[in-house]
């Protein structure tokens, strides 16, 4: 076994033995290695955080692909990140809905209060905003928005600033969101 002496393209290693034994595992349970590349990239993710595209490379490897496939996938869904997330993901529903009653002010509020834009990660790597999302679900209570595994539904700036204030200091970071709310 070429364990710990670099990926089989040549390249440095990303990936654990864990994970990448977790990706054929994954493998060997479908008829084709295109129907493992979701559980794989969750693998990824789980060790490394996000999908980098070294670990991208490597799925691909595994499982027999060619890159251009692991990473049209990896690009498909929002719950997989291109890049480092922050500690707390917000995301912003702006379907039909939401859009209606005011989900892309809500975005462009957060955007003020935190200080980023939609995609980006506060500086003290406390939020990463993820305002471009689909339907989470939770129609009746539009505008919403998700914070990690939390939904928080009718919401005003003010009732969005205050969750984040929350969040935030739940987590021992001061200062921030909502401060002058
Ligand atoms: Fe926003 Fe469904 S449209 S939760």
């Amino acid at each position: 076994m070429a364990e710990g002496k670099g990926a089989p393209d040549g390249g440095a290693r990303v990936l654990s033995a864990a994970t990448r034994e977790h990706i054929r595992h994954s493998k060997d349970l479908y008829p084709s290695p295109r129907s493992a590349v979701l559980p794989a990239l969750w693998a990824v993710q789980e060790q490394l955080g996000y999908l980098a595209p070294e670990g991208l490379a490597e799925v691909a490897v595994e499982l027999g692909l060619v890159p251009s496939e692991v990473e049209a996938v990896s690009t498909f869904y929002s719950m997989y990140f291109q890049h480092q997330p922050g500690r707390h993901l917000i995301q912003v529903c702006r379907n039909v809905s939401c859009g209606l009653r005011g989900a892309d002010e809500l975005v462009r509020h957060l955007e003020t209060s935190l200080g980023v834009k939609d995609g980006q990660t506060t500086e003290d790597g406390v939020f990463t905003l993820e305002g471009t999302v689909e339907c989470l679900g939770a129609c009746g209570g539009a505008p919403m928005m998700q914070v990690d595994y939390y939904s928080y539904e009718n919401l005003d700036f003010e009732q969005a600033d205050r969750v984040l204030a929350e969040v935030r200091t739940k987590s021992g970071s001061a200062g921030g969101v909502g401060a002058d709310a």
